[in-house]
């Protein structure tokens, strides 16, 4: 959700209200996702190294991040998706982590969307928290702990890294990076994502399968 801070500085206003801007394209993707394709859709919106920002921009986030959780979760019921939080909650205060547990149980039974809310999150730390809780480290083990691979990544702001979002889940992910601002993004956007991925040829590694030889042809 890269771009609320310039959508923001674009129309001379403070970053908040990019951030208010990005939580209605949320809104917006969310209710396009599963027309689109999408059963899985994560957002990344705090990352572990937005602690870094200034301690106003960081207290608004949360108040909004709360307040979309608490805004949302009927429209959440209403449209059968699963909301859930991935990343730490040690370092969130009470209030958002009791908001986050209500919104989870609340949700628990949707079934047309699986919704994922990054907060404090950090790829790296996701893959060495999974892996501590193995006893015996294998590949199926982490993959199985870790949650599910990524088909399609989308970064919006035209910034074209992927900022220790879902690293090992991307390994195989298809990457389309757009200028598109966060707070101007919707359902055309996230459709001409999801046409782009269905036009790559994912091999996994693999080469393709030989085209059929003339001889072959004519025996059929
Ligand atoms: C990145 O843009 C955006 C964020 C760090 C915050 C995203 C969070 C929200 C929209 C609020 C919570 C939303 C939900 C759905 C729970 P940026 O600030 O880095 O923008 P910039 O690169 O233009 O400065």
């Amino acid at each position: 959700m890269d771009g609320n801070g310039r959508w923001a500085a674009a129309r001379g206003l403070p970053r908040i209200f990019g951030h208010r801007a990005g939580v209605e394209a949320a809104r917006r993707v969310v209710e396009a996702a599963p027309g689109a394709g999408v059963s899985i859709l994560t957002l990344f919106a705090f990352s572990s190294d937005n602690w870094r920002r200034p301690p106003a921009e960081v207290d608004a986030l949360m108040r909004l991040m709360g307040s979309y959780l608490q805004n949302e979760t009927p429209r959440c019921i209403e449209q059968g998706v699963r909301l859930e939080v991935i990343g730490r909650r040690d370092r969130l205060d009470s209030a958002l982590t009791s908001a986050i547990a209500r919104a989870e149980a609340a949700t628990a039974h949707g079934r047309r969307l699986r919704l994922r809310i990054a907060v404090d999150y950090s790829g790296r730390d996701a893959i060495l928290a999974a892996a501590r809780g193995i006893p015996e480290l294998s590949r199926d083990a982490l993959e199985l702990a870790i949650g599910p691979a990524v088909d399609l990544l989308i970064r919006t702001g035209g910034e074209r890294r992927l900022s220790d979002f879902l690293l090992w889940e991307s390994a195989y992910a298809e990457l389309v990076f757009t200028r598109t601002m966060w707070p101007d993004f919707g359902a055309t956007d996230l459709a001409a994502a999801v046409r782009d991925f269905h036009s790559r040829d994912r091999r996994f590694g693999a080469v393709p399968p030989p085209a059929p030889r003339r001889e072959q042809a004519w025996l059929d």
